[in-house]
């Protein structure tokens, strides 16, 4: 069996780990966590990264420097992870759900637009499979309207634009460092920004809400509960398997970059039955993603076609704006979203990780071929 994800150790995890287990300090906040948020730093060319327990944890972040209350609106793609809708309820603010480009697969300016009200507080785009397609435009319209913009670049570590590494922001930018990405720390995330004064926020939410951090420094003479925050720092045992992983990002890049070059040249379109996320000019995706659209009507056959090979390929995301708790709670936009819902239930995820080997990925391609010339 191809697994669709496989873990490895690709450089000094180990080493690190081991390092942090005989340290005497396994909490947050340790020498290791200081190491890879420097490292992070450094490889997005931003001026502040905080390790957090997940991305979903950076988006909750997000949320609160966002201000999102009672009532306001956060717009966010229907194509997109749970765990942006849950930051903005756990606010009792509300999802907006916006549609997507049928090409890009990314939300952009054209459909956000209309959905902007008096109560529009933040927007939260997801730069999917690493692609940041139309985030200028949301940029500079979040200037102007002076509305928070949160980026969902959970999948995003190591892509670039304009030859720049994604990350760098005037509000927040949020990865993930989930088992399945591309480098991973088993379960993690970062926030970063470039803006001393959210920093100095988030050094309060990340600490429960607290001053601690200004009292390690010195600044204050005890510490105590200044605003909202959460529990929100991951431990130094994570940051050291983190670490390691972090500082392999580039090798690995190459690696799933060449990868998911190989399926999109060898598996081509198949004669337009098939196609795949186009990729403007200026961006370099970080080959998190090695995904095709098919026919929906095809999806499920294909998937289980794959398995039945042995080739563990999976579909992402079900329609946020079709689920049951959008429904329930009146989220679901009054119009359809067309272009979420074909993107949603056609997408095939072939597997793509650092370990796979050259055999591993032809017989992908050859199956995959042998497969869509049979549907
Ligand atoms: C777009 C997006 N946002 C957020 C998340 C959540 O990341 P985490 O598991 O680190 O909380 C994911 C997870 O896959 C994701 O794909």
């Amino acid at each position: 069996m191809i697994e669709f994800n496989r873990m490895s150790v690709v450089g000094n995890e180990e080493k690190y780990l081991l390092e942090a287990l005989y340290s005497g300090k396994w909490c947050g906040r340790g020498p290791k966590t200081i190491e890879l948020e420097k490292l992070a730093k450094q490889l997005c060319q931003v001026n502040h990264a905080f390790f957090v327990t997940s991305c979903s944890s950076a988006l909750e972040i997000g949320t609160l420097l966002a201000k999102i209350g009672p009532g306001d609106e956060v717009i966010m793609p229907s194509f997109g992870f749970v765990s942006a809708a849950n930051a903005i309820v756990t606010r009792e603010g509300r999802p907006v759900f916006s549609d997507i480009d049928a090409k890009t697969w990314n939300t952009s300016l054209e459909f956000v637009e209309p959905l902007v009200t008096k109560k529009t507080k933040a927007i939260i785009p997801v730069h999917y499979g690493g692609s940041t397609a139309g985030i200028e435009e949301l940029r500079s319209f979040c200037k102007e309207k002076r509305i928070f913009l949160i980026e969902d670049a959970a999948q995003s570590l190591g892509c670039r634009r304009d030859d720049k590494p994604i990350g760098s922001t005037p509000w927040v930018t949020c990865f993930s460092l989930h088992d399945t990405k591309n480098v991973s720390s088993g379960e993690g995330g970062f926030i970063m920004t470039d803006s001393d004064e959210l920093a100095l926020q988030i050094e309060i939410q990340i600490e429960k809400g607290t001053n601690r951090q200004k009292f390690f420094r010195g600044h204050v003479d005890k510490y105590t509960w200044v605003d909202r925050g959460s529990s929100y720092i991951a431990s130094d045992l994570l940051a050291a398997v983190g670490l390691g992983q972090l500082e392999q990002l580039e090798k690995v890049t190459k690696k799933r970059r060449l990868i998911c070059a190989k399926y999109r040249e060898e598996i081509g379109d198949f004669g337009g039955k098939i196609n795949w996320q186009f990729i403007p000019q200026g961006i370099e995706t970080n080959g998190h993603v090695g995904a095709f659209h098919v026919d929906p009507k095809l999806r499920t056959k294909v998937i289980y076609e794959f398995k039945k090979v042995g080739v563990g390929a999976v579909f992402h995301y079900v329609s946020l704006h079709d689920s049951p708790f959008a429904k329930e709670n009146g989220f679901a936009p009054a119009k359809d979203l067309i272009q979420t819902r074909n993107i949603s239930e056609g997408l095939v995820r072939l597997p793509v990780f650092f370990s796979m080997t050259e055999q591993e990925i032809d017989e992908v391609i050859s199956k995959a071929r042998s497969i869509l010339s049979t549907i």
